[in-house]
């Protein structure tokens, strides 16, 4: 009883302040924020609050993010989870910065070919949808090591997260058309009646509430990474394999481990970039770009100029050319980052670049960025003693694999298609890749999420990051030039029209609202051009120099700043 009585005091107490603070079922979304406390954007107002609740208790920046995020697993199924990975990156106050992988692995039944049929051709359907496509998720792994840098009792962090799948809350627009749109998906690539789906299309402020995800989540507060990776979860997920035709074991449960890495860092006009090294791609491609970036008087060109978007297009395009060839998991295939990121190289590549003409990627299999979901989601978080935190994390997919782990509650990942299921064969945002990025048992899949951080004389000044598919760096890229070079505020810097080249396929993808003098330009240069509906969802928050923090939640989605 000694021992119990002060947990059940813990819950209560953090239950009490729930049921104060957060009105799951009635509730706004507050697109930016000025304090000088702290603050959290997120998708979703009700994971921000949770935030922004827990920094008020007294804890850290660390804190504020493990259970943010936590609570967008619950509040916001397309992409927050615990059944996939992302990666976090951090700046302490005692000057460290460091980063967490917490990247799916593939199974070790894996193999290079398990997505070919019998003709040799890739078999996309089951490296995107249901058990086949999941690695073995990371999350968990990855909020129980960043929780070592953090303040508060792991149960405190997950409580919110427990009521807000008990009780439930109500769901926004964008999450009623998200689980109509993906209903036949879930009937589809499930063994079990899911909570995602019920017999009328769901309406904005239905409430969804999530019984068997609050249990799951309740033993991982119990019993710590054990209460996901090994007991009933593990159980119940490997069973879940096992109707499924899935391959993730109870070894590779028991095997994952979250990984710090030695942060990417470099410096960009007289500020110091942190960001995340492989897996992500953006660890490499954002130095390159920047430093690409940084030859030219691009501040002299001006935003949206026609300059400026053809000089920034030819860049991502020598920047991701490199991504398809070079990049992959670094545990498993040797990666020429140094050479990629020197300033020899971005010299001599840069003699490919051509002012005033479209360049030209010479096809070799042209794939489609046409899906328009961001089911990726970012959050960035600071506190008051210095902290910052910036965490991109995925399903991979809209709503991941549409699995659920029957008994369990929560979606798996479809990131086994961020791999080269075959060499040239585009994945689902239109990247291809070759051996770096081959399927290997326990290799991680290459990424493009680009959770960063910029310093400003050793302090946080910007933490961003998006979700957004291939898109993920060159948003990244452009809401950081738009702040350094062009001194945007953060509210245009995050909401004004992107633009995105990725190499293959050899089009300029612009975004709905860009405008239409500078797309006319561009396309007399020669350029194929293709609009669509959005870019990314970033979430940025600057801290100013006398202390005033300013918190951005991107126009693009439910995405909600708060602080105090
Ligand atoms: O890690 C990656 O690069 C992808 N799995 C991210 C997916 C994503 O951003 C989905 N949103 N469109």
């Amino acid at each position: 009883m000694k021992y119990f009585l002060p947990v059940i005091y813990g819950l209560l107490l953090v239950n009490v302040v729930v049921a104060q603070e957060l009105d799951p079922y009635n509730y706004s979304i507050q697109k930016t924020f000025r304090g000088r406390n702290g603050a959290v954007v997120s998708a979703h107002p009700l994971a921000s609050k949770v935030g922004v609740m827990i920094l008020k208790k007294g804890g850290n920046a660390i804190d504020a993010a493990i259970a943010t995020k936590l609570a967008l697993a619950v509040v916001y199924p397309a992409a927050g989870n615990i059944g996939g990975g992302g990666f976090m990156v951090a700046h302490l106050n005692d000057g460290r910065n460091i980063t967490l992988d917490f990247r799916e692995k593939a199974p070790g039944r894996a193999h290079r070919d398990m997505y070919l049929d019998s003709a040799g051709n890739a078999d996309l359907d089951k490296s995107q949808y249901g058990h086949l496509a999941a690695g073995v998720p990371g999350s968990v792994a990855g909020l129980f090591t960043a929780h070592t840098y953090a303040r508060l009792p792991f149960r405190d962090l997950i409580a919110p997260a427990i009521e807000l799948a008990e009780k439930g809350y109500s769901i926004t627009e964008e999450e009623a058309e998200g689980l109509n749109s993906e209903r036949e998906n879930f009937l589809k690539y499930n063994t079990t009646t899911t909570v995602f789906t019920k017999n009328n299309p769901w309406k904005a402020g239905d409430t969804l509430v999530q019984k068997d995800l609050a249990n799951t989540l309740r033993r991982i507060s119990k019993r710590g990474m054990k209460g996901f990776y090994a007991g009933k979860t593990a159980k119940l997920l490997v069973a879940e394999m096992k109707r499924g035709g899935g391959i993730i074991s109870r070894k590779d449960l028991r095997d994952y481990k979250a990984v710090s890495r030695n942060p990417s860092a470099f410096k960009y006009k007289g500020y110091d970039v942190v960001t995340m090294p492989l897996p992500s791609s953006g660890g490499v491609l954002l130095p390159m770009m920047l430093k690409m970036t940084e030859q030219f008087p691009i501040a002299e060109y001006g935003f949206h100029s026609l300059k400026a978007v053809q000089l920034m297009t030819e860049i991502e395009r020598l920047a991701y050319a490199d991504r398809a060839f070079y990049l992959g998991d670094e545990d498993y295939y040797k990666v020429p980052v140094a050479k990629l990121t020197s300033d020899a190289y971005i010299k001599e590549r840069l003699r490919l670049y051509k002012p005033d003409t479209a360049g030209n990627s010479k096809a070799i299999r042209e794939g489609s960025v046409e899906k328009e979901s961001e089911e990726t989601t970012h959050l960035s978080i600071v506190d008051n003693t210095g902290n910052a935190v910036s965490i991109t994390t995925t399903l991979n997919g809209g709503y991941g694999a549409c699995t659920v782990v029957g008994g369990a509650g929560f979606l798996l990942n479809n990131e086994m298609d961020d791999f080269s299921v075959k060499p040239g064969v585009p994945n689902m945002f239109g990247a291809i890749g070759g051996e770096a990025n081959a399927i290997v048992p326990g290799k991680r899949m290459l990424s493009s999420m680009t959770p960063t951080i910029v310093l400003k004389n050793g302090k946080p000044h910007i933490v961003a990051g998006t979700p957004g598919g291939t898109t993920i760096t060159t948003s990244v890229y452009q809401t950081l030039v738009n702040m350094i070079d062009f001194n945007m505020s953060t509210f245009d810097a995050v909401n004004k029209p992107k633009f995105h080249m990725q190499w293959l396929p050899d089009i300029l993808f612009l975004e709905k609202d860009f405008p239409l003098e500078v797309s006319a330009a561009l396309e007399k240069m020669g350029y194929e051009i293709k609009r669509r509906g959005q870019i990314g969802r970033t979430e940025v928050i600057k801290i100013l120099d006398d202390g005033t923090i300013e918190a951005v939640g991107d126009r693009r989605g439910d995405d909600a700043a708060e602080g105090f």
